[in-house]
């Protein structure tokens, strides 16, 4: 199919984290070819690889003080405005409950729901003023589901469904509308910290799903700039499943 012509987010000034890698970067990418402007984070300095006209690199962790407050201001100095931030940036924990240490699960927490609540009360301050804007979260079918092995991981996943939708609830008075995608199996590098084989796992169980493979990263940065786009005008407060029909099945 040729996207040559779609041009949805034209224009738009554009925050995502964790851009170096998987489906930030590809959402970097769409959004800056249909002629978006984009403040690119990400902790890993590969992220620097993404500088061109249009998109800024920024190399910062997500759970910090000061680096959404960081983000903000250099959208609003670069592009003069703030339309869109996508919370992407995630990790994943994989051990089981009684091998967990605290430290391991505020890791994770810290990076999956705490920087996407730093980031978005950030970015609403200024879309606020501005009385418009669209913030979509990167969830998971993991807000919904569990698996062993990634308590925290599905813990954090559910509470960014649930940022989503009362954050969704504060901000469309706003002008603001807030969704996540409930994104199924894709092929990243999520699992390489803990598995070499990170990638061809996730391409061998997306198999699993109704559709019978794993995303590539492309096809959810599609469903990020629909969301972030005035074409999904009436969408707010909702997590809309991109998981090939996984959470349909019952096994
Ligand atoms: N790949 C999948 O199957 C899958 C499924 C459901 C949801 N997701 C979600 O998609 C999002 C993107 O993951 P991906 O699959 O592209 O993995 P990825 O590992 O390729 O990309 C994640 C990026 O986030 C960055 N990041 C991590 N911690 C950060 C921090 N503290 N500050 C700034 N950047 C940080 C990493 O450096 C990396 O570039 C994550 O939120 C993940 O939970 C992925």
């Amino acid at each position: 199919m040729s996207t040559a012509n779609i041009n949805e987010v034209e224009g738009k000034s554009v925050i995502v984290t964790g851009a170096a890698s998987g489906i930030g970067r590809a959402i970097v990418e769409l959004f800056h070819a249909r002629g978006a402007s984009v403040i690119a984070e990400d902790i890993d300095p590969a992220v620097n690889e993404l500088a061109r006209k249009g998109v800024i690199p920024v190399v910062a962790d997500v759970t910090q003080d000061g680096t959404a407050e960081h983000a903000v201001t250099l959208a609003i100095e670069h592009f003069g405005k703030l339309d869109v931030l996508v919370n992407n940036a995630g990790r994943i924990v994989y051990k089981n409950l009684v091998d967990m240490s605290r430290d391991d699960w505020n890791w994770q927490m810290e990076t999956n729901v705490t920087g996407a609540f730093l980031h978005s009360r950030e970015a609403m301050k200024a879309m606020m003023k501005q009385r418009s804007g669209a913030i979509v979260n990167i969830a998971s079918y993991a807000s919904y589901f569990a698996f062993p092995g990634i308590a925290a991981y599905t813990a954090s996943k559910g509470a960014l469904a649930q940022l989503t939708r009362t954050q969704a609830l504060e901000a469309i008075e706003h002008g603001i509308r807030v969704n996540a995608i409930g994104v199924g199996d894709v092929v990243t590098n999520l699992l390489n910290h803990f598995r070499a084989d990170g990638r061809e796992f996730l391409a061998e169980h997306g198999k699993s799903a109704p559709i019978g493979r794993a995303a590539a990263p492309e096809e959810i940065a599609e469903i990020a700039a629909f969301l972030a786009s005035d074409r999904a005008s009436f969408i707010v407060g909702s997590i809309v499943m991109a998981d090939g029909g996984m959470s349909v099945q019952i096994s």
